[in-house]
């Protein structure tokens, strides 16, 4: 008789993923705090361990929530001028540790603290490494009167660009702004192209983490937890 065992399911590999993060949380400090349903299981391991550290700074209304809820006290990030790691997600990433980020619209606070944060640990299930960025939607976040200028600027790279919606009307960010999701893109040189696009004017952020890459990349794959440096 033979007996399988059946392939981990996406959610799985994102709860192992989440847990292993935990061991790059630095006991007695605070620890930055990404968004989405990856970081939903960190925050759900971070629970285990809330004791033994200061609390977090979040990068969206959503995970504050989820922390608050588990006892976990949320610094504004005002009150830290550094941070030893910051662990999210990615829609997206390469070889080199660079992503696409955003799917969940929280992109801009995300980068504001990672910016704070000496390493990026991001944390995925493998269906998230790419040999090259731009096959998922990049997700931009606008200022809303410039939305319009902004496509008609994708468009001219060959992409199209879409506002997204939440129930018919147009998301609103955490930041009271919206979102333009581009497709048709690639992004062969992610530094450059971050630094061109953000310098548009109306742009918040764009969803290309280059600058602010992961040092660290967890994977959730069928052998378990891969480290990537
Ligand atoms: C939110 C993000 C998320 O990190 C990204 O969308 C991945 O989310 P998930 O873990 O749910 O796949 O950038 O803005």
């Amino acid at each position: 008789m033979t007996t399988s065992i059946a392939p981990l399911s996406q959610d799985e590999l994102k709860t192992l993923v989440g847990q292993a993060a935990l061991r790059y949380v630095v006991p007695g400090e605070i620890v930055g705090v990404g968004t989405g349903s990856t970081v939903n299981k960190f925050i759900d391991a971070l629970a285990s361990m809330k004791d033994q550290i200061k609390g977090a700074v979040s990068s969206s209304v959503a995970s504050t929530e989820r922390l608050q809820a588990l006892g976990i006290p949320v610094f504004d990030a005002n009150a830290v001028t550094s941070l030893s790691v910051y662990i999210d997600g990615a829609d997206e990433i390469d070889g080199q540790g660079y992503m696409v980020k955003g799917g969940g619209a929280a992109l801009t606070r995300e980068k504001i603290v990672a910016a704070l944060a000496q390493q990026f640990v991001c944390i995925a299930d493998e269906s998230k490494l790419v040999p090259a960025l731009g096959n998922f939607p990049l997700p931009v976040e606008v200022i809303p009167m410039a939305a319009g200028q902004i496509a008609r600027k994708f468009e001219a790279m060959g992409a199209t660009a879409t506002l997204r919606l939440k129930d018919g009307q147009p998301l609103v960010t955490d930041n009271g702004q919206h979102i333009l999701d581009v497709r048709g893109l690639q992004i062969s040189a992610p530094l450059a192209f971050e630094s061109e696009v953000n310098q548009w004017p109306g742009v918040v952020t764009v969803g290309v983490f280059a600058h602010q890459k992961a040092q660290v990349c967890l994977l959730g794959c069928a052998e378990g937890v891969r480290t990537i440096t």
